[in-house]
């Protein structure tokens, strides 16, 4: 588990959190830039949940909830993917319920959560795939001191609508200087 000041970061459980998963990501509002068109029933949500425990199981995912703990409601997800263990690296993805953007919540979730993976993990570069419409999250990715590596052109087809991805990076060094510890 994993602390912020206003946030906590644990696991998804089928039992507590595929209903408010579903919500989130049954939202075509937050899945305007995914990378699958948004979920239209429950079973969806609990079928992600078993297959990423199965993922993290065998070290290839680490996702984590993120809640509020005022409240305890989840209100998003962060995770590391696409590991590659001798070059220590790896991808990151997020999401944020609508009602949960706009407050801070996701720098502060990253912030915890990469300081962690340079610090503890000793991972020594992340990356991110965006879609370059995608203004939340670039200005977030930015916040967080990545740079912009590159841009493919139409790498994705979801739900027949064709788009590029622009490929972010961040090295240790270079959270550090965004994000210096306190
Ligand atoms: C990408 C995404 C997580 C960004 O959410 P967000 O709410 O903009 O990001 P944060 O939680 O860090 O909030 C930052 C905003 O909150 C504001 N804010 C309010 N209170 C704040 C506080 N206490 N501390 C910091 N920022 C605060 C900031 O000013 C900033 O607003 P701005 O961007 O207009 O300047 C969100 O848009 C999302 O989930 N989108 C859908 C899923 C998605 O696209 N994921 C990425 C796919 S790769």
């Amino acid at each position: 588990m994993l602390e912020t000041a206003r946030l906590l970061l644990t696991p998804l459980t089928l039992e507590e959190d595929a209903a408010a998963l579903f919500a989130i990501q049954s939202d075509p509002v937050v899945m305007r830039y995914w990378n699958h068109a948004p979920w239209t029933d429950l079973v969806q949500a609990r079928d992600a949940i078993v297959a990423d425990q199965a993922a993290q199981a065998d070290g290839t995912l680490w996702k984590l909830g993120i809640r509020e703990r005022d409240s305890g409601a989840l209100v998003g997800t962060c995770m590391l993917f696409a590991v590659e263990r001798d070059s220590r690296r790896g991808e990151i993805g997020y999401n944020l319920a609508a009602s949960a953007q706009g407050k801070g919540y996701m720098t502060e979730a990253l912030d915890g959560f990469i300081r962690h993976l340079f610090t503890v993990r000793g991972l020594r570069r992340l990356e991110a795939e965006i879609d370059p419409r995608n203004a939340a999250s670039a200005k977030l990715l930015l916040r967080l001191g990545f740079q912009q590596e590159g841009l493919l052109r139409e790498r994705w087809v979801v739900d027949g609508e064709i788009s590029d991805s622009a490929l972010y990076g961040l090295l240790a060094e270079d959270f550090q200087r965004a994000r210096p510890a306190a």
